[in-house]
């Protein structure tokens, strides 16, 4: 079959955790963008529900990609080619997504191409982006923070709720990860804490808004560990800094709301801290072009500010995704797909045979 490359339309499901997502692209522009978020559901449990989470997968798959498709103004028919997240995730969740793509694949016959789910996190940052000219289309990236070039090397730094990494591309699809965490996640630290806290779900908007509702004095009492700051490395660990604010919490008898609020800005500051240090550390070393933050812990404000100041200081261009980008949906997995099509990866129609869901899937 031959495919007229420049105005394949792509169709990527998302479902590795607790969002059930769908998107269309048309030539890099999004065309639409459906996430159905479970964070109701998971609440009570404090953290996502294995279970619960695929079977509401399975409950929301088929109008997702059916309410994807109106609003693209796509027939299914029309769909060139389909994409899906096959890990890393929860095997449960990612197994509807992955059994959806494949079904549609196999009576469509239309390939079916496989996306890294971290893969899906970078290119969140080429969301709108046309391939050509490698700049963000500027009506449909309006609100994007740093509407930057790409330019090679870069580095990335991922930080979402199960993964923390440090990834040298050299270029478009190729991954070197030069360190990551030991333990804990970012992401996952920031929900611990939240939980230790008792601030809310999920962790990480509820650690923001609580730091930004703390009245900090000048002699605060509270300081907690930057582990790793000054390791020669690029690998992070947080599941100390999570410990430390346990003891010292608990340390505490009638732990006041201002103090929660003074914790969990001092929280927030130290993996602030140690993520901006460690990567502009290893923009510097290897002397990249372009810097590039990606995953869930983006939309966070002060991790964006801090960076941007420090790029700016050591003249790194930056590119951040807009809001709706960082935590899951499916516009990145998309555009990763749209990414591997124009350097000529499109797999063969029966591909969805070899397809697979892999919880533990490496970015390589
Ligand atoms: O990328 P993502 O949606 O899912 C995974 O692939 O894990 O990331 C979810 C993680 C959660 O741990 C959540 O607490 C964190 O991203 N997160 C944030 C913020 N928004 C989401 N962490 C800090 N500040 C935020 N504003
Ligand atoms: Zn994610």
């Amino acid at each position: 079959m031959v495919y007229n490359l420049s105005v394949m339309k792509i169709l990527a499901i998302e479902s590795s955790c607790d969002e059930t997502a769908a998107a269309v692209v048309e030539d890099g522009l999004l065309k639409s963008n459906i996430v159905t978020s479970q964070l109701d559901l998971h609440r009570k449990y404090g953290g996502v529900f294995p279970e619960l989470a695929s079977r509401q997968h399975l409950a929301k798959i088929i109008p997702v990609i059916r309410e994807v498709l109106e609003k693209a103004q796509i027939k299914l028919e029309a769909i060139d080619l389909f994409a899906t997240t096959f890990g890393p995730g929860l095997i449960g969740s990612l197994l509807v997504g992955v059994e959806t793509a494949k079904t549609l694949s196999f009576i469509l016959k239309k390939p079916l191409l496989p996306i890294n789910h971290l893969e899906g996190h970078i290119y969140a940052n080429f969301v709108g982006v046309n391939f050509k000219s490698q700049i963000p289309n500027s009506k449909q990236n309006s609100s994007r923070q740093s509407p930057v070039a790409c330019r090679f090397p870069a580095i990335v730094l991922i930080v979402s709720g199960g993964h923390t990494m440090l990834v040298l591309m050299k270029n478009h699809l190729q991954y070197k990860i030069l360190g990551e965490t030991l333990d804990d996640a970012a992401g996952e630290a920031f929900d611990k804490a939240a939980k230790i806290l008792d601030l809310g779900y999920p962790g990480g908007p509820a650690i923001e808004k609580a730091a930004k509702n703390a009245k900090v004095a000048k002699n605060a009492k509270i300081v907690l560990p930057r582990p790793m700051l000054n390791s020669k490395d690029f690998d992070f660990s947080f599941s100390g800094l999570k410990t430390a604010l346990l003891y010292q919490a608990r340390a505490i008898k009638n732990l006041k709301q201002s103090d929660k609020l003074e914790f969990a800005k001092e929280f927030q500051d130290a993996i602030v801290q140690v993520l901006v240090t460690k990567t502009i550390r290893a923009a510097t070393k290897y002397g990249v072009q372009t810097i590039l933050l990606s995953g869930g812990v983006a939309a966070n404000k002060l991790l964006r500010e801090k960076l941007a100041k420090e790029c700016k200081k050591f003249k790194f261009p930056l590119s951040i995704p807009e809001f709706q980008y960082c935590t899951d949906n499916a516009a990145m997995i998309a555009t990763a797909a749209y990414f591997r099509t124009q350097y000529g990866r499109i797999p063969p129609i029966d591909n969805w045979k070899k397809v697979q869901a892999i919880s533990n899937a490496k970015l390589n």
